[in-house]
């Protein structure tokens, strides 16, 4: 690699706590470059609510543009009650996100749940089923399914309206999100489950034998189906019997929901969206090359305490760790912020959202401020 490159990010804070969250991040992935050597620039952009509010339109044109030109984008989340009386198709969240998503073929999400062991009293599960913490996986295929599938439409017959979305997956999608999966089992305990609905829909039929054949070429991953029911069952009942969880976009959607409620707190959920790779190293789990992503908390805009500098910045400052390891091709420097994570919340800072009382209750900036201070 070479150290004298300039790694150029697109940052997309956008609305409620996004803006918030995301001078923390920054403020962490500065002091990473730093230490690391690392020369970044950053381009700021808007979106969501926010370029609605400014320019009409949820993703500008120049912002789509000064992504294009990025090796990654920084997204903070869109959004909010402002804008959810437009048209569907003009939202935040359909008129940006997931065009984003689409447009650079970010097809591989990455969202891992992990409970840490100081911070199992967050979780809403019996103490019992948590004890010492876990570490989940989700792997969600993002540009396929239900989501993007045609025909997709309301129209009116007989006077009455009906609803109709497509589901459909060619076997190449099916076994490239796999092929992610497997290879980010390899770097963790090495058992994969894969959802799937293979007792009702033709897509769940399709997706389990292709998963299968996927799964010769790994025979030290161990794999296991189970059915999406079936699956949010078992999550709450022994979340760590999980490894890697597999699943088809609007599956993954839902149980990744799931997986940070029990985990304890959104506010510590961060997410990589992947396309295919592009190239150089990354040591990272997922067949060890570089992609381009999307980095962003897991949590959402979170209207009620946007702006009042209480939010929980660890789910975008672990984006940018996820963004260094699998965009930039440095494991070390996302180690080193990972590691600066664990240590501040070891030291007993707080926010809101994960705070007892014997524990030091602070805000974004300061929770922001001592884990850069650890790096
Ligand atoms: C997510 C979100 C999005 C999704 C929404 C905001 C469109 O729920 O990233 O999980 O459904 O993918
Ligand atoms: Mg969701």
């Amino acid at each position: 690699m070479n150290s004298e490159q300039t790694f150029r990010i697109a940052v997309l804070a956008g609305d409620g706590i996004g803006p918030e969250v995301m001078a923390e991040g920054l403020r962490v992935l500065e002091a990473a470059a730093k230490k690391f050597s690392i020369s970044f620039e950053f381009d700021h952009q808007l979106v969501g609510g926010a370029a609605i509010d400014a320019v009409g339109r949820a993703l500008p044109a120049e912002t789509l543009a000064a992504c294009e030109q990025a090796d990654a984008i920084l997204f903070g989340s869109v959004g909010g009650p402002k804008w959810e009386s437009l048209p569907a198709n003009e939202q935040p969240e359909r008129a940006a996100l997931l065009p984003l998503r689409k447009h650079f073929g970010l097809f591989a999400n990455l969202r891992p749940a992990i409970c840490l062991p100081e911070l199992t009293h967050a979780s809403p599960l019996h103490p019992r089923l948590v004890e010492g913490g876990f570490d989940v996986l989700c792997v969600r295929e993002l540009t396929g399914g239900l989501y993007f599938g045609e025909p997709k439409y309301i129209k009116s017959e007989n006077g009455e309206d009906f609803a109709v979305d497509t589901m459909i997956y060619w076997e190449s999608e099916i076994r490239r999100i796999a092929k992610v999966a497997f290879e980010a089992a390899r770097n963790r305990r090495k058992e994969i489950t894969s959802i799937d609905k293979a007792n009702v829909l033709q897509n769940g039929i399709l997706w389990r034998r292709v998963i299968n054949e996927v799964s010769r070429d790994y025979p030290d991953v161990t794999l296991k189906h189970l059915y999406v029911d079936n699956a949010a069952m078992q999550l709450i009942k022994n979340p760590k019997a999980f490894d890697v969880i597999l699943a088809e976009n609007l599956f993954g959607d839902i149980l990744s929901d799931e997986m940070a409620m029990i985990a304890g707190s959104l506010g510590m959920l961060p997410s990589a969206s992947l396309g295919e790779s592009t190239g150089g190293s990354t040591g990272g789990p997922t067949g060890g090359t570089t992609r381009f992503g999307m980095f962003e908390p897991s949590g959402g805009t979170a209207p009620d305490i946007a702006g009042q500098g209480i939010a929980n910045p660890i789910a975008q400052i672990l984006s940018c760790a996820m963004m260094l390891r699998f965009s930039i091709g440095r494991a070390d420097a996302a180690e080193a912020i990972e590691n600066a994570v664990r240590a501040v919340i070891s030291s007993g800072l707080r926010t809101g959202d994960i705070h007892t009382p014997e524990a030091r209750l602070v805000g974004t900036a300061e929770m922001g401020a001592a884990i850069a201070a650890q790096i």
